[in-house]
């Protein structure tokens, strides 16, 4: 007889068999019983079905697509390993990712290197190691690089990322008169840059396609604003803003793409390569917590041994929450749950439909938490969750708080 599993968060690596819980092919008691909470647990089989579903469908519309994990949504070497050995490309902000990206093998002709603040360190240590492109997000960071590669006697590629005229967004190049002016007068004289590829990221879980959009058009308005000065570009990059690979179908994403070849197409805009830089569709739904119920409260608030600490707001992940220890209860009480941080702003979700009964010492799973929660983390002064990487029936701890101080990059 086939056994009938059910999904948890719509996610095929976490399942249901009757009242047991199963990550990817391991059962939730092996961590329940042998390690303490906080526990974060990665699932590398739904890392690698992420980058081939993302590849897959924008190569079926783009034969010219080029794809660049965005690092700062989880930069845990174990976890850039494997998306290094999927094939794909490595999108970097600053020194100690790129040593990451280039200690886990990535080549330095698919990693590229930009953000607002550009150390002379970090541009020697991407010039001398030959990196694909250097993305710049102030033209007064241009004079620094050509000054650079001159030294090292390099022509190196660079990518300008323009504002994305999202309200209130202050990153990258507005590309006005001004700024025109001073490109048109100094491109000549960076006679070891190349400006070869335009980048606008437009915001975080673009759910709809208006979004997409508007970045596209962002870009085209700039590409002719720099061909008018005699700056032909060869590379479109859209930066990332895809919602977890489990929010956003595959079915949706077929969508998204035909519709940016289709606007492209309409628009006859000629370009090289496209580029993406998927962070979050790649590693986000790759991730989970195991928190315990600590503390029980009126009005259905329960107080989770996970706060804002390791699991902040600021990743603007889509949360969801399941009580391990009920795991085929139905989901029918509105319930608020709340960190350790001793204030009232540590709420992780509020009025959640949840189980009826709940008890102190309910082990909590949270979903979707594999991407920018260890980024955004802070160092709230609670013990750090060990950390776990599944495969099928392998479990390999890849950070234990009870030997190593801190899991962040130096
Ligand atoms: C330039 C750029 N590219 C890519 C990303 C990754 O975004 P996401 O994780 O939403 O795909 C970001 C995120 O802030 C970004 O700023």
């Amino acid at each position: 007889m086939i056994k009938y599993m059910k999904k948890i968060s719509g996610n095929p690596y976490l399942q249901k068999d009757n009242d047991k819980l199963i990550i990817d092919q391991v059962p939730f008691e092996y961590f329940s019983e042998n390690f303490k909470t906080p526990i974060m647990i990665f699932l590398e089989n739904k890392i690698k079905s992420n980058i081939q579903s993302f590849v897959k469908i924008f190569k079926s519309y783009f034969n010219n697509l080029q794809c660049f994990y965005s690092f700062k949504a989880n930069f845990l070497p174990e976890i850039c390993k494997i998306i290094q050995n999927q094939g794909i490309g490595a999108e970097i902000v600053g020194l100690p990712e790129l040593k990451v990206a280039l200690k886990v093998g990535f080549s330095p002709e698919k990693i590229i290197v930009g953000g607002p603040y550009l150390s002379t360190k970090l541009l020697k240590t991407s010039i001398k190691n030959k990196v694909k492109e250097i993305i710049v997000y102030s033209l007064n960071d241009l004079k620094k690089i050509d000054s650079i590669a001159k030294q090292y006697n390099h022509i190196q590629d660079i990518c300008i990322r323009v504002n994305s005229q999202k309200y209130e967004s202050r990153l990258g190049v507005d590309l006005n008169k001004k700024n025109l002016e001073f490109l048109e007068r100094e491109k000549n004289k960076l006679e070891n840059l190349n400006i070869k590829t335009i980048l606008s990221h437009f915001s975080t879980q673009m759910n709809n396609i208006k979004l997409f959009k508007r970045n596209i058009n962002t870009i085209v308005e700039n590409l002719e604003k720099l061909n008018k000065i005699g700056i032909s570009i060869k590379n479109l990059n859209f930066g990332g803003g895809f919602p977890e690979a489990t929010i956003m179908t595959d079915k949706q994403l077929d969508f998204v793409a035909q519709e940016i070849k289709n606007l492209l197409d309409d628009l006859t805009i000629s370009y090289e390569s496209i580029y993406f830089e998927p962070g979050r569709y790649l590693v986000g739904d790759a991730g989970i917590f195991i928190a315990k119920i600590v503390q029980i409260k009126e009005k259905r608030w329960l107080f989770l041994n996970v706060g804002n600490h390791i699991c902040p707001k600021f990743s603007r992940a889509s949360l969801r929450f399941y009580n391990a220890s009920r795991i085929s209860e139905s989901h029918k009480y509105k319930t608020s749950f709340s960190g350790i941080i001793p204030t009232d702003q540590d709420i992780l979700a509020k009025d959640y439909f949840f189980p009826e009964i709940n008890s102190r010492g309910d082990k909590i799973i949270i979903t979707n938490v594999g991407a920018y929660c260890l980024t955004f983390s802070n160092r709230f002064p609670y013990t750090l969750p060990s950390i776990f990487l599944v495969n099928g029936k392998e479990s390999k701890q890849i950070f234990n708080p009870n030997l190593e101080k801190d899991f962040s990059l130096s």
